[in-house]
């Protein structure tokens, strides 16, 4: 896969887990990377390993629904590397629980994370790109979003609208040398899924015919491959992450 050397990533979520190991992956291949998270102290880590790799790096404690604090971290960004180049939507959440125990809050909050963080980030990397005439942009949606899933009803609608909103912004910017796509991840190894039980665990590697869960570092390759030259004529894609769990 060809180099991101002189290229700028922002990554979002990026503290720990899928995020971090993007980041990682990015500033591996040779991009300058901008990490964000809700709190600047969590990214630490995560600065000093794309450093520690020879790239410039910058945290930004952001929360991506709050649209005034993107629109600042996007300014940031330009102010202080003059472009970006990829743009990954990462940050998640979950608050998973029966349709009807699930409360207006539970179906907010993770409507506000998943998919108005992305649309708002969208919205503010579409101008520099489209200006530079190039970008990428990669949403992380979920395998939930696109085979739903009992008890989180709240989390498949918001990936399902990630896959949506990833094909709006696909023909909506395609003109103009800016392309996006989404990557579905099946079960990945995280502290998101940490938290399952045992027997939950047991259940979902039954159904996964590679017998194996994912790790971040596979979601990270995929992410790669999207937001590079390799990818040109991609656009407007959901490319499944899933061990063939789904197919
Ligand atoms: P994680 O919980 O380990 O990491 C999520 C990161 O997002 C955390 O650092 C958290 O602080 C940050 N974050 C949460 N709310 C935020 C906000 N409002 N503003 C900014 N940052 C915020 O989760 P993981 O597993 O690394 O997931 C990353 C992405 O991958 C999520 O979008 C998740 O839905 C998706 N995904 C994960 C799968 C898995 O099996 N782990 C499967 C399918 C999708």
């Amino acid at each position: 896969m060809g180099s991101f050397e002189g290229k700028v990533a922002v990554v979002t979520g990026a503290a720990r887990g899928i995020g971090r190991a993007i980041a990682e992956d990015l500033a591996d291949r040779g991009a300058d990377v901008v990490v964000c998270d809700l709190r600047k102290e969590w990214l630490d880590e995560s600065v000093a390993a794309v450093e520690a790799k020879g790239r410039k790096s910058l945290a930004v404690a952001v929360d991506v629904g709050d649209g005034d604090a993107v629109n600042a971290c996007i300014k940031e960004v330009m102010e202080k590397f003059g472009r970006i180049d990829i743009m990954v939507n990462n940050a998640g959440i979950t608050k998973d629980t029966l349709l009807i125990r699930m409360s207006d809050q539970d179906w907010d909050d993770v409507m506000r994370v998943n998919l108005k963080g992305t649309f708002l980030f969208s919205r503010a990397v579409a101008r520099p790109m489209m200006k530079q005439r190039s970008g990428a942009i990669v949403n992380i949606a979920s395998i939930i979003g696109l085979i739903g899933n009992a008890g989180q009803a709240n989390y498949a609608a918001s990936k399902a609208g990630v896959i949506a909103l990833t094909k709006s912004t696909a023909k909506e910017l395609a003109s103009r040398g800016v392309r996006a796509n989404a990557i579905a991840p099946g079960f990945i190894s995280s502290k998101m899924t940490d938290a399952l039980s045992q027997d939950v665990r047991d259940q979902m590697l039954a159904n996964i015919p590679m017998a194996r869960f994912g790790e971040p570092e596979d979601i990270a390759k995929a992410v790669a491959f999207l937001a590079s030259d390799e990818a040109s004529y991609v656009t407007g894609q959901c490319l499944s992450v899933n061990g063939g769990m789904v197919m």
